[in-house]
């Protein structure tokens, strides 16, 4: 008989069947992406950002394709909360995999208002905090100034009593520890990381900025190099030693890229930017995982977590 692997793993409160998850704002909230394939099959799956209020989100062109990636200024755009409750959480509710809501803001009491509102909701299995959103009172992004974001998850965790809280981290610091220690020591049940980097195109012909906004967030493989190196430094100063799960993403586009962020420290892995090239690269991945698990005799696939070893250097010879 073949043994069966166990492809599940626990994020703070929640078992996931299997470690991949969808990322926020690229599979709207379910619905838009429910035809292209069966969402039952993922691990988890994360909605756009939902902030307070209904967002219109920038002027277009906000999409632009880069060599190995793409940058998004969408600029918040969501149906806000009263209308994502009514309309969104329903089709979420019918899922049997738990629905992590990605939410934003622009002031701690707005942050804390939608999480508290969602918290106590059946269908929301988990909160997951998008930081990279300046605070009105002193322009300060929230995820690049470690005080702030202890503030602000301290107050939001003060109202998030039943789903898991998950704080997604910006690349865009110095020291990216620094911001992840904060969150965990405030009260984070799990990192997510990383959110996309600043970045921006420009059009030499016309000589403007490509995108309406200027600049824009880079995802796809081009930035999977950066964000496997971000993965394991938290992994290794931070979340092992707290004993917290890293949900890792940042390029990741078939079963050995989300392999290399478990082996890192990746708990569980999303997948964002890849789907926008076929949309059932989620399964791909799971599928891909089993087989590698198989391939090297690993019974589970939360063994993976943080194996990575540094290199064998070869005695020379002679
Ligand atoms: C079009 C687009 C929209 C995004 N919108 C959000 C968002 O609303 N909230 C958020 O936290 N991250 C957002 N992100 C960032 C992704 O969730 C993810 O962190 C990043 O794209 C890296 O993963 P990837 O390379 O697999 O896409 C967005 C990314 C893209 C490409």
């Amino acid at each position: 008989m073949i043994p069966t692997i166990d492809m599940s793993v626990r994020i703070g409160s929640l078992m996931l069947k299997n470690p991949v998850i969808t990322v926020s704002g690229t599979c709207g909230y379910g619905d838009e992406y429910a035809p292209f394939m069966d969402l039952n099959q993922l691990g988890g799956f994360t909605t756009k950002s939902v902030t307070l209020a209904e967002r219109r989100g920038n002027a277009p062109p906000r999409i632009v394709e880069t060599p190995a990636g793409m940058l998004n200024a969408i600029g918040l755009a969501n149906v806000g909360l009263e209308r994502f409750i009514c309309e969104k959480l329903p089709v979420l509710a019918e899922l049997s995999v738990p629905a992590i809501v990605n939410v934003a803001g622009h002031a701690i009491e707005e942050y804390v208002a939608v999480c508290e509102k969602l918290d106590p909701l059946q269908a929301v299995a988990g909160l997951e905090l998008n930081v990279s959103c300046p605070n009105v009172s002193d322009g300060l992004v929230f995820g690049t100034d470690p005080e702030a974001l202890s503030r602000l998850v301290s107050a939001v965790r003060k109202v998030v009593r039943q789903s898991v809280l998950v704080v997604k981290l910006t690349p865009n610091v110095t020291d990216i520890t620094q911001t992840a220690r904060s969150a965990v020591e405030a009260g984070a049940d799990c990192l997510s990381m990383i959110n996309t980097f600043v970045g921006m195109a420009v059009d030499a012909d016309r000589q403007e900025s490509v995108l309406a906004n200027v600049t824009g967030g880079l995802s796809g493989p081009a930035i999977k190099p950066l964000a496997l190196n971000l993965v394991h430094q938290v992994y290794r100063e931070v979340a092992e030693p707290a004993k917290i799960p890293i949900i890792g993403m940042g390029g990741i586009t078939n079963s050995r890229d989300a392999v290399e962020f478990m082996l890192a420290g990746a708990t569980a892995v999303g997948v964002g930017t890849a789907l926008f090239v076929d949309p059932t690269t989620t399964l791909r991945i799971v599928a891909g995982i089993e087989d590698y698990l198989g391939q090297h005799c690993l019974g589970a696939v939360r063994e993976l977590v943080g194996r990575l070893k540094p290199k064998r250097i070869e005695q020379a010879m002679g």
